[in-house]
């Protein structure tokens, strides 16, 4: 295995270089950047083009001289070799011992890709190639429920990679609805406390319901308690109703279908064989919606339109490998971040797209980045002394307009932002009149967008005032931000963005020394949950518990206990 670099990137000559240029930096202003000689081409010079997505850079806070010396951080922490270890599918998730191999669920059929002597490609394609037959029934509506009637509801059971994913990516392209489908209507549970699945079973038809079961691990207690109160409704009301004489098998059989690495465990769970969707160890569950995970993504835009995504997100990875550090998008995105959070001190990144389609696309890279890459320890077991990822969260820029860019244009924080919106939109609405109009909102959406980066970036400069402003009306401007085109948002381009901030954080890692693939930092928060409710059950005595959460459990007892 080809090794990233075996010391942390602050001991590395370009690191020590780039926190003396930075130097300057921290105090000066990007209007100045941008008004300075030369800087006519920025748009050309710090813009790239890949798959559908123009990524600009222009109004990040750096120069010629940054951008080589980060490229110079690059190599010296071993990214190029690093992207040929992810893509051949080498053991780079250290702590688990395996790859990270979710760029062989979109490789083409045809392709090959041997790891450790067996060719994945074939395996992969078999397992889209049932999810296919399963999707096709539900698609014609062949699949029936225990009392015989046609599915119509589908509900999803899931959390982390195996919601946030399937339920941004049906959302966003709901559009690609193909016409000549049974209609299937697609939901999404996936909190523990019941409150999202107690609304449709308020509202659904049990004869026509089916749950699919997403689980990586198939331990994940969120997912399973949600399943577990499916499965009793179902077989209360499947039975109580006198709709038929139905056993509880049958029922489990024909409502659930599972999505797992763990197809034993689906088994002792009563899925049936046949409805079980595998997929393997080595796809990360936040990097999974590019297999069968993306179930509810085919119910949603059938099954071409899914390889479409997959087909795009290709594209993504074919343009990583290849194209050198200065060309490749996602290295080029990679490094503004760090250039802002390790150079320029700023630690908070804001992800605002402009388009509703995009709503759930910031929580999305919220778990993406942060599960990802909010680390401390090198893959070396070291502790880092430089910040990773910074804390992220995002909103629709329109509606985030309105609540906190305040803090934004105003406050204290250095916060850079990611603006996300499509160039073409609403041109097939077949009314006239309607796509005027359409399109006269989607003009308005763009010029606010543009307009917010640019205010951002100049602040009081972005204006030729007659009179001075009083304090509490200037803007400060200098926060950087990276803008993102989509042509149109289309199943490819979509993939295409996906898989652009999939390498982003791969190459942040690489430089930041850490490990993206495991999550051990959720780990023991379930183990103590586990044991709190074993108390709060009244299972287990409080004994040694410390006194602030001792104090809560007797707000809850005195509470009646639930
Ligand atoms: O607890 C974190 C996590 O393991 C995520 O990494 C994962 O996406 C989510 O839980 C769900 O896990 P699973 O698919 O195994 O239920």
């Amino acid at each position: 295995m080809v090794e990233a670099a075996a010391t942390t990137p602050d001991r590395l000559p370009a690191w020590q270089a780039l926190l003396r240029h930075a130097e300057a930096y921290k105090h000066s202003h990007v209007a100045a950047l941008l008004t300075a000689k030369g800087q006519e081409h920025r748009f050309a010079r710090f813009s790239r083009r890949v798959a559908g997505l123009t990524l600009d850079l222009s109004k990040q806070r750096w120069d010629d001289d940054t951008l080589d010396q980060l490229l110079t951080l690059a190599r010296e922490a071993g990214v190029p070799e690093a992207i040929e270890s992810l893509l051949s599918g080498q053991r780079i998730n250290q702590s688990e011992n395996r790859p990270a191999l979710h760029t062989a669920l979109r490789l083409p059929a045809g392709a090959t890709l041997e790891v450790e002597g067996e060719d994945v490609v074939g395996a992969v394609q078999e397992s889209l190639s049932r999810m296919e037959t399963l999707v096709k029934r539900l698609h014609a509506g062949q699949w029936r429920g225990a009392t015989g009637k046609p599915i119509r509801r589908v509900v999803n059971l899931g959390v982390g990679g195996s919601d946030l994913g399937p339920q941004m990516v049906t959302h966003a392209l709901a559009d690609f609805r193909p016409d000549d489908i049974h209609r299937l209507k697609i939901h999404f549970a996936s909190t523990m406390d019941g409150s999202q699945l107690v609304d449709y079973l308020s509202r659904l038809d049990p004869e026509t319901t089916l749950f699919v079961l997403s689980s990586k691990s198939f331990t994940t207690v969120d997912t399973l308690s949600n399943a577990g109160t499916a499965r009793d409704w179902l077989i209360s009301r499947l039975t109580d109703k006198g709709v038929a004489p139905v056993s509880a098998e049958l029922i489990i059989r024909q409502h659930f279908i599972g999505v797992s690495a763990r197809p034993e465990k689906m088994t002792a769970w009563g899925i049936a064989p046949a409805h079980q969707l595998r997929f393997w160890e080595w796809v990360g569950g936040r990097y999974s919606l590019w297999g069968t995970i993306g179930l509810p993504i085919a119910l949603v835009i059938g099954m071409a339109n899914f390889r479409r995504l997959l087909a795009g997100a290709h594209a993504m990875d074919d343009h990583f490998a290849r194209a050198n550090l200065e060309d490749n998008a996602p290295v080029m995105l990679a490094l503004a971040g760090i250039w802002n959070v390790n150079f320029l001190d700023i630690r908070a990144h804001s992800i605002l797209p402009y388009d509703g389609r995009l709503e759930y696309f910031s929580a999305y890279l919220e778990q993406l980045e942060m599960e990802s890459n909010g680390k401390s320890v090198t893959r070396h077991g070291e502790a880092a002394e430089y910040s990773t990822c910074p804390v992220l969260w995002g909103q629709l820029g329109p509606n985030a307009q309105h609540a906190f860019y305040q803090l934004l244009h105003q406050g204290t924080q250095p916060v850079a932002c990611d603006f996300i919106a499509p160039l073409t939109r609403y041109d097939d609405v077949k009314d006239a009149e309607t796509r005027r109009l359409l399109q006269s909102q989607h003009r308005l959406t763009l010029a606010n967008c543009f307009a917010q980066s640019r205010l951002l970036m100049l602040g009081d400069e972005a204006i030729d005032d007659e009179a001075p402003r009083p304090a509490h009306k200037r803007y400060r401007g200098n926060q950087p931000s990276t803008t993102v085109l989509l042509d149109r948002l289309t199943p490819e381009i979509l993939g295409s963005l996906i898989a652009l901030y999939e390498h982003k954080v791969f190459v942040q890692a690489t430089i930041w020394g850490i490990n993206p693939f495991d999550q051990w930092g959720v780990e023991l928060g379930k183990q103590i949950a586990g044991q709190t409710q074993q108390i709060l059950e009244g299972d287990a005595e409080p004994d040694g518990m410390d006194a602030s959460t001792r104090g809560l459990m007797e707000a809850f007892w005195a509470a009646g206990g639930g």
